[in-house]
């Protein structure tokens, strides 16, 4: 990234913005010493209202006071700026999302409408950074100016960066997985408060299939401009359970090494990204926290660490079927989706895709 663009903020807009995902973006990008909000975008209910009577804010922070007088646009208008970040249900973004790269726009998205595209990236900077060599193929196949780069779903994001250090060290020869999946994943109004107080949910729809592809993309190869996904099966089975923020996954892996339990937490702690990405005014310090105290990740106490952006992991035990398990934990609205795709454009920035 040039110094005239430190010195200066890249305009940015926010697909989606009024909703759950959409207003940590806003919370995020508010004093991002590199992205100015332009502007924020929703529905037709939203369209021409000022942001804080279309957003409801609902988070703990202020709403910032540039952002709430700002006027709803429609998301189909022309926005003043040439990245977007999309928080929109993916049924809307599969139809936007190609709409503004076509229109020059790069596009930072959560929905899981083009993931699983051969030619779009799903990036992890601290984990498959090389994935970003896509766009070009994408620009040129589709005709594009512009791109879309996504980042996870959710869930996803905490069990691709938990066994990246394992699968480079010892290689993951399988994984099973169970969830337990706070109600903002749902978004806003989501869950209804008579299905989940004192209740969990089985089977959210499509979650544990977008786990079981996405996790295996990721932590594939990016050969030239293609990925080759990694070689081992990844079952999952999901649950909505009462907790606002916060996904804790249950996990079990075989590995071809049979390291010990010392082995694994060294693996952990040491894990970083690339030092460019380590950098990015995003990134956590440490992309993992291995907790040693028992009955550790808990939502309600971890979830906010490195500012919602760490992986926590804790509990490693021997397991009787594979060789370990483990439990996993994430902010899903954070470190799931809004902060995710922040990072991504950081890192999108200093490979001087922004210029
Ligand atoms: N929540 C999470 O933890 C999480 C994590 C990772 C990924 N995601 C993904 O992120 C996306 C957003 O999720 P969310 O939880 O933020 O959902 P949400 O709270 O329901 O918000 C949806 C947003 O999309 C807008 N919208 C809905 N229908 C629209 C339409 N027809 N045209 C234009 N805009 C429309 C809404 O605007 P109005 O306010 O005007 O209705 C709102 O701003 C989804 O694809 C989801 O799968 C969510």
């Amino acid at each position: 990234m040039s110094d005239t663009r430190r010195s200066k903020r890249v305009p940015v807009g926010i697909l989606g913005a009024t909703g759950t995902v959409g207003q940590r973006f806003v919370e995020r990008l508010a004093d991002h010493p590199w992205f100015e909000i332009a502007a924020v975008a929703a529905s037709d209910r939203s369209r021409g209202k000022s942001y804080a009577e279309a957003s409801r804010w609902r988070l703990p922070s202020r709403l910032p006071d540039s952002v709430a007088s700002m006027t709803v646009a429609a998301v189909t208008d022309e926005l003043p700026c040439a990245i977007v970040f999309s928080a929109l249900d993916s049924a809307v973004a599969r139809e936007v999302e190609p709409q503004c790269a076509r229109r020059g726009m790069l596009v930072f998205s959560n929905a899981s409408s083009h993931r699983m595209d051969e030619d779009v990236p799903l990036l992890i900077p601290e984990v498959n950074p090389d994935s970003i060599a896509l766009l070009p193929k994408q620009r040129r196949q589709r005709g594009w100016r512009g791109a879309i780069v996504t980042n996870s779903n959710c869930s996803t994001m905490f069990l691709a960066i938990a066994l990246t250090p394992l699968h480079r060290e010892f290689g993951v020869e399988k994984c099973f997985v169970s969830t337990m999946q706070a109600v903002s994943g749902a978004g806003y109004p989501g869950v209804p408060s008579l299905d989940i107080l004192g209740n969990v949910i089985p089977d959210i729809p499509e979650e544990g299939e977008k786990l079981e592809r996405e996790v295996v993309k990721i932590l594939g190869r990016t050969e030239g401009d293609r990925v080759v996904a990694a070689d081992f099966p990844v079952s999952a089975m999901t649950y909505r359970v009462a907790v606002e923020d916060g996904h804790t996954e249950s996990v079990s892996v075989a590995l071809t090494k049979k390291p010990g339990a010392e082995d694994l937490e060294e693996a952990w702690r040491e894990f970083r990204g690339d030092s460019e990405v380590a950098g990015l005014p995003s990134a956590p310090e440490r992309p993992i926290h291995y907790l040693p105290e028992t009955q550790r990740p808990q939502p309600r106490r971890d979830v906010d660490t490195e500012r919602g952006m760490a992986t926590l992991v804790g509990g490693l035990k021997p397991c009787r079927i594979f060789d370990w398990k483990f439990t996993v934990l994430g902010h899903n609205t954070v470190r799931g989706a809004a902060g995710a795709s922040v990072l991504n454009a950081e890192y999108a920035a200093i490979k001087g895709l922004l210029d």
